[in-house]
């Protein structure tokens, strides 16, 4: 197949387009570098199936003929949706837009990369697909949510008026190599603090509770999502709960740091609790994750002790 991934020079883009490639498909990369980075895909640079495109999918384009469209543009750590908030409304929206007529008029497949966050603070724990969510629309983290909740309701009107065939994966909170070092999130700022020698920052007492899934299992239920003949929304993570306190102590242990905590007040809207239930994954795709966070974070080790070296942290 030609496949188009969008906001493939990201992190879980660039895993993406490596996927689809070993599995022998030609991989057209759009994106406008807005978050992502070259150095995510420069190992792919001489990959004969590959092409990049610096592209701002908010602008209409076209890149030929395709047969799927993987859409993972978008800011997607609170750093970077705060930071970039109306280009993440944009995206969400305008973006989201461009790539379903790109894929009604290539009669291509297309895929939604969605978010936990459509399920703001929730209500009903674990989160079903079935929960509606309960979303502060102003909030900070409204230009995220919101942009997400609308490319969700866009993707199913285009499924429904338009018979594109279209997919919603619902990602949970995704760690490993080439996560950014500075975004903001828990595993990438603890990691990067626990390596550079300086305190892991724990927001209120650390009793809010994450789940986080290694990204080689994420890509794979994404595959096995885009295969299906599923249109509604899917839950994809690691349903694997820890405290922010439990998860501070695993990657002091991974990573030998004599590292102190410090606690600083909660962020507005901070989720207390997220963990996705994955029944309807296991039963429909026969899919679920395989590596746990102490395997993951070693798997990503690597990768975080480069990214502190070439940042000059703790130097
Ligand atoms: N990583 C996670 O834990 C997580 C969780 C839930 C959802 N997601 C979703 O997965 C997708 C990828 O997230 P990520 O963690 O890889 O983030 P990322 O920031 O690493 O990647 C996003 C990519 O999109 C690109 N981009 C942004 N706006 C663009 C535009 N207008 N045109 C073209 N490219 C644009 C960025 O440059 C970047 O390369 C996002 O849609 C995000 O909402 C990720």
């Amino acid at each position: 197949m030609r496949i188009l991934v969008t906001g493939g020079a990201g992190f879980v883009g660039s895993h993406l387009c490596d996927a689809l490639l070993a599995e022998g498909h030609t991989v057209v990369c759009a994106d406008n570098l807005l978050t992502g980075s070259r150095n995510n895909i420069a190992h792919l640079a001489r990959e004969p199936h590959f092409e990049f495109r610096e592209q701002d999918v908010c602008r209409p384009f076209d890149v030929g003929k395709l047969d799927y469209i993987f859409h993972f543009a978008s800011p997607a750590s609170p750093v970077d949706y705060l930071e970039h908030a109306i280009e993440t409304l944009q995206v969400g929206s305008l973006g989201t837009m461009n790539c379903l007529e790109l894929a009604k008029i290539h009669g291509a497949k297309f895929l939604l990369a969605s978010t936990s966050e459509c399920y703001g603070d929730p209500l009903e724990h674990p989160q079903k697909e079935t929960y509606w969510g309960h979303v502060n629309p102003i909030g900070p983290r409204s230009v995220y949510d919101e942009a997400k909740r609308f490319a969700e309701a866009v993707t199913m009107a285009y499924h429904r008026y338009h018979k594109v065939d279209t997919h919603i994966v619902r990602i949970f909170n995704t760690y490993g190599p080439r996560l950014q070092l500075n975004d903001g999130r828990v595993i990438s700022n603890f990691m990067k603090q626990a390596l550079a020698g300086e305190e892991l920052t724990v927001y209120g007492d650390g009793s809010q509770t994450r789940s986080f899934c290694y990204v080689s299992d994420e890509v794979a239920g994404i595959l096995a999502l885009a295969k299906s003949e599923e249109h509604e929304p899917t839950n994809i993570g690691n349903p694997g709960e820890f405290t922010i306190l439990q998860c501070a102590k695993v990657v002091l242990e991974v990573t030998g740091s004599q590292s102190r905590i410090r606690n600083e007040p909660l962020p507005q809207d901070d989720p207390k609790q997220r963990r996705p239930d994955i029944a309807k994954a296991r039963r429909l795709l026969g899919w679920e994750p395989k590596i746990d966070l102490r395997t993951g974070l070693t798997m990503s080790l690597d990768y975080f002790r480069e990214a502190v070296k070439a940042s000059g942290a703790g130097a």
